[in-house]
């Protein structure tokens, strides 16, 4: 698709449209906007734009969609697929400053804000008044709640309380051709017409722009306990994890490391010491929570058993805050450290529980095949597995021809297992070149219709979940 470059009328239109300040097209400005998370690509915008209202948003969808200008929506930029890349140019749509929290409705446990507020700066806003907003990625402290909704994000404690869409009631969304609807209702239950809402969620930025969100809430539980379970080898762990759910406990956090994983971020985050002997292969970290102190003594004492026959080695109990909080802030920054640590690929391979060990295994044969470390460590109690590729020694050849090559290997595999090739990052820019192996002709051809219905123009997130 040819997209219209910008010339100087439509940067004075477009200009007038969000005010001065916030239209950008300085060299140095777009090169920030010119990436995310996502390994190390870069892609130019030609101008920055950064509405503080539904109605601008509608203003400028409605220009660029007359113009055929392409239009990348962005947030906060900490995605790990490429999403918000303008890889087509154009404009570079940030919502942060659609950064309000409207209200907090404590009558109905209900809750509207703007995509441009950092879900961890939300979840504090509802503990503050009792009540839980559980979707928690590991970018919780940047990342923008509208990003979260286009990616249908994920986290820890999603394996006991959903992801993203588990707690989106009704979105205010405007279109590409401008106009501005709601999907749904401010209901706990909702059966009139198509979910709208459900498609929203998940759709990557390629089908409108949110600029509301209404999320249900539930109350806040009030304990919670974490531990630390080393296990000798990392597919005996991976065992253990399915074993834990048949046992009838629903951990609130389920979450699986390799020894790199947590060797490297020890490296990386300075506060927080821990010993690990050498024969250890992997750890789990798992919390459970509700309101009743005995009851969750007795989980953690029925998960120890459980993980007794699977070799674990002596688990470590976080009883008080600081080294609960120290656990996870080492949890939450493995992807950092890895990333820091050498040039790497990630994929998000999603798996049925019960197939974990044999996704890993799986994953390291391949590796060895075609000459490629990778560590693994996610959220194991939702079969998801993040599969960071790291270079290492690899040549620039292996990696630009061979590699691809594996990871459709990888994904092969995650199909066959009953899986998919993204829990929680989405596909974006990075993985469409896979979603054939998902997907037959006839599934992603009604996909794209759909887009074609929504953004019949193909201005909205240009390039992005599928290859033409
Ligand atoms: C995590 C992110 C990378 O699980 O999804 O840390
Ligand atoms: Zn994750």
């Amino acid at each position: 698709m040819d997209y219209t470059r910008l010339n100087e009328e439509h940067k004075s239109k477009l200009r007038n449209i969000v005010g001065e300040s916030y239209f950008l097209d300085s060299e140095e400005q777009l090169k920030d906007y010119s990436h995310d998370e996502t390994e190390d690509f870069s892609f130019l915008p030609e101008a920055v734009l950064k509405p503080q209202t539904v109605e601008q948003v509608s203003d400028i969808l409605k220009y660029c969609n007359d113009n055929r200008i392409a239009v990348t929506p962005s947030g906060a930029r900490t995605g790990l697929s490429g999403g918000a890349l303008p890889v087509a140019g154009g404009i570079n749509l940030s919502l942060e400053k659609m950064n309000r929290i409207i209200e907090i409705d404590e009558r109905n446990l209900q809750a509207t804000v703007e995509p441009g507020v950092i879900n961890q700066v939300f979840h504090m806003a509802c503990k503050e008044k009792g009540l839980f907003y559980p979707p928690d990625p590991s970018s919780w402290g940047s990342s923008f709640l509208g990003g979260n909704l286009a990616l249908n994000a994920g986290g820890p404690k999603a394996v006991k309380y959903g992801v993203t869409n588990a707690y989106v009631l009704n979105l205010q969304v405007v279109l590409a051709n401008g106009e501005v609807i709601w999907t749904g209702a401010n209901v706990l239950k909702n059966s009139t017409g198509y979910n709208l809402t459900q498609l929203m969620v998940g759709s990557e930025g390629t089908l409108g722009i949110i600029t509301k969100v209404v999320f249900r809430l539930i109350p806040y539980p009030k304990k919670s306990m974490l531990m630390l379970i080393p296990f000798p080898e990392a597919e005996k762990a991976c065992e253990a994890v399915s074993a834990i759910f048949q046992k009838g406990i629903t951990p609130s956090g389920m979450e699986f490391m390799e020894r790199d994983a947590i060797d490297w971020t020890l490296k990386y985050v300075d506060e927080v010491q821990l010993p690990i002997g050498d024969e250890v292969k992997a750890h789990l970290l798992i919390e459970v929570d509700g309101n009743n102190e005995e009851v969750l003594m007795q989980d953690c004492e029925d998960i120890a058993s459980v993980v007794e026959n699977f070799g674990a080695g002596e688990v470590l109990f976080a009883d008080n805050e600081n080294d609960k909080e120290a656990l996870w802030k080492l949890r939450r920054r493995v992807g950092e450290a890895v990333k820091s640590h050498s040039i790497y690929k990630e994929e998000d391979t999603v798996v049925p529980r019960a197939e974990l060990a044999r996704l890993l295994k799986g994953v390291k044969d391949i590796g060895n095949r075609y000459g490629f470390k990778s560590v693994c460590y996610g959220h194991a109690g939702d079969g998801n597995l993040h599969v960071n590729i790291v270079k290492g020694g690899m040549s620039d050849r292996a990696w630009e021809e061979e590699l691809p090559k594996g990871i459709r290997e990888i994904f092969e595999l995650v199909k066959s297992l009953g899986g998919t090739i993204s829990g929680e990052h989405g596909i974006g820019w990075v993985q469409k070149n896979y979603m054939d192996i998902v997907f037959s002709p006839v599934e992603l051809n009604l996909q794209k219709a759909i887009k074609k219905v929504f953004d019949p123009y193909g201005i909205l997130n240009p390039g992005k979940i599928f290859t033409d």
